[in-house]
């Protein structure tokens, strides 16, 4: 089970899908090459990991990293919801759209919501492209970064509130 790292009282958290090998094998998240393309944005966006939490909405690996199923999404349901209530992060940043749909809406495409803040209760959302796809589609670098830059905006002009 990779369940989640970072700071207990982070502003901002970081929501991915589910961990792959080189997680599964450390018991970290984002620990593999997308993690690394994200250490890179954040190190891009002033933002240091050991500051905010990272997690993903399914703990375990999905077999040969196929899209975790949606009884897996809500059998580890309750441990995202306990991570939020505990942690309580100001700004939740959604990669990818299987957190978009799990956190923001159900039935929206990530193209349609990203760039956009969403308000759940005391949470600030924002969804953007997963790193993962950004391996694939370097075209997507300018959104993600777009993205990033209003979190950074938020994250910054926020700090110790
Ligand atoms: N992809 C994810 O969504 N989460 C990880 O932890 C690693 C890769």
């Amino acid at each position: 089970m990779v369940f989640g790292e970072g700071n207990p009282q982070a502003r901002l958290m970081l929501v991915g899908e589910a961990p792959g090998s080189d997680e599964d094998r450390l018991g970290r998240p984002f620990v593999g090459r997308a993690g690394q393309l994200l250490d890179r944005i954040l190190e891009a966006a002033n933002i240091e990991r050991k500051e905010i939490y990272i997690t993903n909405v399914v703990k375990c690996r999905p077999p040969a990293n196929r899209m975790p199923s949606q009884a897996e999404v809500e059998s580890c349901r309750p441990y995202l919801t306990e991570q939020l209530e505990l942690v309580k992060p100001k700004i939740v940043v959604c990669l990818g759209a299987l957190a978009t749909r799990n956190l923001i809406d159900r039935n929206t495409s990530i193209t349609r919501v990203r760039g956009q803040w969403h308000q759940k209760g005391s949470h600030h959302l924002i969804a953007t492209f997963h790193p993962a796809a950004l391996l694939r589609d370097p075209g997507k670098k300018k959104p993600v970064w777009e993205d990033f830059k209003q979190v950074m905006r938020y994250y910054h002009d926020h700090r110790g509130g």
